[in-house]
């Protein structure tokens, strides 16, 4: 039977050409999903009790998203540094959310905070397994 997955690459010649949103946006207008309102809860279920919650859920499920497991030593820290503070305004200069983040909910990027929180959130969009 026919399964509901595939992998996609965006070769270095359309990210070098910046068309990563356009070839997303055909990704999205050929049927393929966006993230749910359900999985955009589970993955933040964490701040569920927060103020923002919910603006962040529509948010999250506003477009297309891309997710990607990253590699390399001291991953979790290392990338957290090199996308700054939560709130862009008090993110260090050269970071990814002081440069591009237009406020603390819209702001670029997800970074997991720990590396059993990384696991789980690989898995979360990776795994074979279905979680909901
Ligand atoms: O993403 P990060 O781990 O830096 O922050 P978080 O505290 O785990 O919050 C998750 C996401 O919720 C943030 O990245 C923001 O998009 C959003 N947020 C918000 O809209 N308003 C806040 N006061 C805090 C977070
Ligand atoms: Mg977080």
């Amino acid at each position: 039977m026919a399964g509901n997955r595939t992998l996609t690459i965006i070769k270095p010649d359309a990210v070098e050409k910046n068309l990563i949103g356009e070839i997303l946006q055909r990704f999205i207008d050929g049927g393929f999903r966006k993230l749910t309102e359900e999985k955009a809860k589970e993955f933040y279920k964490v701040h569920a009790d927060k103020p923002f919650y919910n603006s962040l859920v529509a948010f999250m499920t506003s477009g297309p998203v891309v997710a990607a497991i990253l590699e390399k030593d001291n991953a979790v820290e290392d990338f957290r540094k090199l996308i700054g503070a939560t709130n862009p305004e008090e993110a260090e200069e050269g970071t990814i959310r002081k440069d591009y983040a237009e406020s603390i909910e819209r702001n670029c990027v997800h970074g997991s905070d720990a590396d059993d929180t990384a696991q789980r959130e690989g898995d979360f969009f990776f795994s074979e397994l279905e979680k909901l």
